[in-house]
């Protein structure tokens, strides 16, 4: 998931990693540490002891966490800097705000990273703590983190990568593109939804993997029932997405107007505005800023992504003592 980030930053903006160095180093930590970060799925598992549990969740997951992290900053910094080099410099979100998002590549990757990052990074983190763990075991806060991993991350990447694998491979043109363009954010925003009305259901003690989910006759207040509300049109519009994609990609290949021998069409890039950059076409004029907001844009490539970073760390940071304080509860002191 995260080379496709990569891929689709490079096809889609022209992206390049900012530093190639800490980019492999933070592969390195995947290949290190992310086998012992598997230990989070033994967390109530009698047969190993705590001390194993605490070292492998809460001191070498983390290195694993950290290669994410930096996957996390470097891929949408990377976007940041290739736009801002092409003259989208206005303000903090110039650049992002005139990304081409009508591209589902481009869409679908950028949904995926602050899905997974945003909504699977900070859940993940949270519910692979030992300690906490224990108030989250076996309820619905459980799928509602890997579907913002697994489905809302990894499946949505690969759809959008689809959008490009299909048209070069097997060299037909995609059909409906319009519906195609919509697809990733119908998709993205019903997981988005279906997960987090799951970890808040479950954080009210909703089960997971219960034949009846509304506890008939029992426990859960109307609040839980409220977001169980919520997973039930979050999953509905999900399924709607993951349809249209199936629909879309299977009736291409069967139907799709052949491409061979040409360029496969553009699903939309932004255009060079600036002269002076390696990519500007002569006669086109800088933006948003003109040339003093280039300067700046220039001295201080990634500001943007450094604002939303730490908007993603204070997110977490309220997230997971909130959780500490739950388990806190769990044990009155008289
Ligand atoms: C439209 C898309 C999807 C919807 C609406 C959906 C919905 C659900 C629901 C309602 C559950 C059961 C929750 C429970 O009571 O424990 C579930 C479980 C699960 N889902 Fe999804 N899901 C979707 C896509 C996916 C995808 C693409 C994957 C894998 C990449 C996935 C992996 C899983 C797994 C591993 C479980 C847990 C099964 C178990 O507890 O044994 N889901 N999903």
């Amino acid at each position: 998931m995260v080379s496709v980030w990569y891929l689709l930053g490079a096809i889609t903006t022209g992206a390049k990693p900012l530093n190639e160095t800490v980019c492999r180093g933070a592969f390195l930590l995947y290949i290190f540490f992310i086998n012992l970060a598997s230990a989070h799925h033994l967390l109530v598992d009698p047969g190993v002891s705590a001390g194993w549990k605490m070292w492998n969740t809460s001191y070498a997951m983390y290195l694993a966490v950290l290669a994410s992290m930096i996957h996390g900053f470097t891929v949408p910094a990377s976007v940041e800097v290739a736009m801002r080099e092409k003259g989208y410099v206005s303000g903090l979100f110039g650049w992002l705000t005139s990304a081409p998002w009508r591209n589902p590549g481009f869409s679908a990757f950028i949904l995926s990273l602050v899905i997974f990052g945003f909504g699977g990074g900070i859940t993940g983190v949270t519910l692979g703590t030992t300690q906490i763990n224990i108030i989250a075991h076996n309820t619905l806060r459980i799928p509602g983190h890997f579907h913002v991993t697994v489905v809302g991350g990894t499946t949505l990447a690969f759809m959008g990568l689809a959008y490009y694998v299909v048209p070069l491979l097997f060299q037909r043109e995609y059909l409906f593109k319009p519906l195609a363009r919509l697809q990733p954010y119908l998709f993205g925003i019903g997981i988005t939804m279906m997960a987090m009305g799951m970890s808040f259901a479950g954080s009210m003690g909703v089960a997971r993997r219960s034949w009846d989910i509304a506890a008939t006759g029992s426990v859960y207040g109307p609040t839980a029932h409220l977001f169980l509300a919520m997973v039930g049109i979050g999953g509905v519009l999900a399924f709607l997405g993951l349809l249209t994609f199936i629909l879309l990609t299977v009736l291409t290949l069967l139907f799709g107007r052949s491409n061979a021998g040409q360029k496969m069409e553009d699903w939309g890039s932004p255009r060079t505005l600036v002269t002076g950059s390696s990519h500007a076409p002569s006669g086109v004029v800088p933006v948003g800023g003109g040339a003093a907001g280039l300067a700046v844009a220039r001295e201080h490539p990634t500001q943007g992504t450094l604002v939303l970073a730490l908007v993603f760390l204070g997110c977490f940071a309220v997230y997971y003592f909130a959780n500490w304080k739950a388990l806190a509860d769990v044990w009155p002191v008289r």
